[in-house]
């Protein structure tokens, strides 16, 4: 098992299925009422240095839920001392560290900095916490075994997708992101993911032919968090990418509608799908909750 939790492309397959299992058992618990205390009289510190509603507050509530404390550090790392010091630091007196950072080299270094676990809460890189609890999800309503299904990415090949091809390299699952020109995702996680990938990983600017097939249409907002100033040129290079009616008529038919939140109703997605009766966005939003306690769990002893 991995001693921090920064990339699912430093999981095997078999850490991603046991920390998978370990939510699903930890949700269950938590929706009976059975105490599951793993992380009793255990500190945990979460960093922040972007905003967060589902991140901040299922972390907060599954650390407390697991019987550990955890302290909100709300800053901006590298600026008031080293992110090396912040993290022999930190080692003195936690037992974990989860941070969401702009650039994923300074989580990358508090990992290296710092012997307790580090967990990555969202960077610029990517957003692995958020695709456990989606594909928790996908695997509660479409099977356990991912193999046979296609996930059609729609929008910015970003942090979020990242983390989807990062985990199609290891666990087998097709894979298509469908994005406008110029917004392609890292050349280097996409080969790494279309030469370690079981299933088929693709990426195409054709709509019609990236939804075709598709059992689950994912997006996310158009600008992510620090590309504010791009918003409205993206808002005009990404309408046609709008996951609207018309959208998911191009894929199966009971293909499921998933977005990470949150949601920029109108722009990526419009209410009609957003509240239609396929959608799982709340479904992933509960997982992140348990997702992130099975990575606690298993990480911090
Ligand atoms: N999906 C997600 O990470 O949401 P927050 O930015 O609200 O934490
Ligand atoms: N891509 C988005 C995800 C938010 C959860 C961002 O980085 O802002």
């Amino acid at each position: 098992m991995v001693s921090d939790f920064i990339s699912l492309a430093e999981c095997s397959q078999d850490d991603i299925l046991e920390i998978l299992a370990l939510a699903d058992d930890l949700k269950a618990k938590q929706h009976a009422g059975t105490p599951h205390k793993m992380l009793d009289g255990k500190t945990i510190a979460m960093i922040f240095e972007k905003p967060s509603l589902r991140t901040r507050v299922t972390f907060q509530t599954g650390i407390f839920q697991l019987g550990g404390f955890s302290v909100m550090i709300e800053t901006r790392l590298g600026e008031r001392e080293t992110v090396p010091d912040v993290a022999r630091n930190l080692d003195r007196w936690v037992d974990g560290i989860v941070a969401r950072t702009f650039s994923h080299e300074h989580l990358q270094e508090l990992a290296e900095y710092a012997d307790a676990p580090v967990v990555n809460a969202l960077s610029d890189h990517c957003h692995p916490c958020q695709i456990l609890a989606d594909t928790q999800a996908l695997r509660a309503h479409k099977g356990a075994d991912l193999s046979s299904l296609k996930v059609a990415f729609v929008g910015d090949g970003n942090n979020v997708f990242h983390s989807w091809a990062h985990f199609a390299a290891k666990v087998p699952l097709n894979l298509t992101l469908v994005c406008p020109e110029g917004y392609e995702a890292d050349p280097n996680v996409l080969g790494y993911a279309q030469k370690e990938g079981l299933g088929v990983i693709t990426m195409t600017h054709d709509v019609e032919a990236g939804l075709a097939g598709a059992d689950a249409v994912y997006t996310d907002v158009w600008a992510s968090m620090g590309q504010e100033e791009e918003a409205a040129e993206r808002e005009k290079t990404f309408a046609p990418y709008q996951v609207n009616e018309a959208m998911m008529a191009m894929a199966n038919k009971d293909a499921l509608f998933m977005h990470c939140l949150p949601a920029h109703r109108g722009s990526e997605v419009t209410d009609a799908v957003m509240d239609g009766p396929n959608s799982i966005v709340f479904d992933q939003a509960e997982n992140r909750l348990h997702a992130q306690k099975a990575v606690l769990a298993t990480l911090i002893k």
